[in-house]
């Protein structure tokens, strides 16, 4: 029977140690805030969104939202997040997916300052990440490193096989877990024999959206299993990718939907304001230092 890694616990504990980094910088008159954007009304934005919220007032990180219409055009969208990039008082802009399809997300990802992109989804923060250069991290992958972390879950040398290959999650894991001198396999809906490439996974990480898509069958006895799907069925319950149940008893790690990495993605984003709002004090007092020295 696998070990449960409790994310909702881990993430807990970080939520904790980043309120007490939050009351040192509030002592210093600095209060960290998050602007977050939502287009549209997509019914699990919303859901993750008040999440996000409730976060930051439990850390005592200022939190406004900017909700726009779906008939929002693109250059209303790139004007609000120039105008947030410009505003002192905002240390972090998370552009909440998806967007209605008129409108051109990589652009207003792109748009985003890279001081201020908690979410780690500019192409500065991607392409640093690809070399190895300190960063801001995409919170799914974030937290999912984390826990390895906790668990002592070492990934030098293992096969690791990422289910998924979209932006948000398989793409950034792929280079966080290369930089832990894994040997790193990709799948998605194009790959063929599946099964072949799932059972020789030490670890395998399920990003594709698709209720218990991974089996018993599909595991070695003893592989690390990290659910990051959260996909609702009808009767409105979560359920992961992967067949918890039984998975289970055949994985030596496995992570639970609810309560695994979806409180680490949180705890991440709310991590990455912290540090933004830290490395822009900083920025500031060095720039006031040289300009007073000058
Ligand atoms: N939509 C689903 N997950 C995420 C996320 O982590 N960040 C943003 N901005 N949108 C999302």
């Amino acid at each position: 029977m696998a070990k449960i890694i409790d994310g909702k616990e881990l993430a807990k504990k970080i939520r904790q140690n980043l309120k007490i980094e939050c009351d040192e910088l509030k002592e210093k008159g600095i209060t960290p805030k998050l602007a977050v954007i939502m287009v549209g009304d997509n019914a699990a934005s919303k859901v993750y969104v008040k999440n996000k919220s409730k976060a930051c007032n439990e850390i005592g990180i200022e939190y406004q939202e900017y909700i726009l219409g779906n008939e929002t055009t693109q250059k209303e969208l790139l004007d609000l997040i120039k105008e947030l990039n410009k505003k002192e008082e905002i240390n972090g802009i998370l552009l909440q997916s998806p967007i209605p399809t008129q409108l051109n997300i990589n652009e207003a990802f792109k748009t985003i300052t890279y001081s201020k992109d908690v979410d780690g989804f500019t192409p500065s923060s991607v392409g640093k990440l690809c070399i190895g250069e300190e960063t801001f991290i995409s919170c799914t992958p974030y937290g999912v490193m984390k826990m390895f972390e906790e668990y002592n879950i070492d990934l030098n040398g293992k096969d690791v096989v990422i289910l998924g290959r979209s932006n948000i999650v398989g793409k950034p894991l792929i280079q966080c877990c290369l930089q832990k001198n894994a040997t790193v396999t990709v799948c998605h809906s194009k790959t063929k024999n599946l099964k072949d490439h799932t059972k020789r996974a030490d670890v395998i990480i399920a990003a594709i959206g698709q209720s218990k898509f991974v089996k018993e069958d599909m595991i070695k006895e003893g592989a690390v299993v990290i659910d990051v799907g959260i996909n609702r069925s009808e009767d409105g319950k979560l359920t992961g990718d992967v067949d918890f149940e039984n998975v289970q008893k055949k994985a030596s790690y496995i992570t639970p939907v609810p309560g695994g990495v979806g409180p680490m993605t949180i705890a991440m984003l709310m991590n990455n304001v912290i540090q933004a709002t830290k490395e822009q004090y900083k920025a500031k007092n060095n720039y006031k230092l040289i300009y007073q020295y000058k």
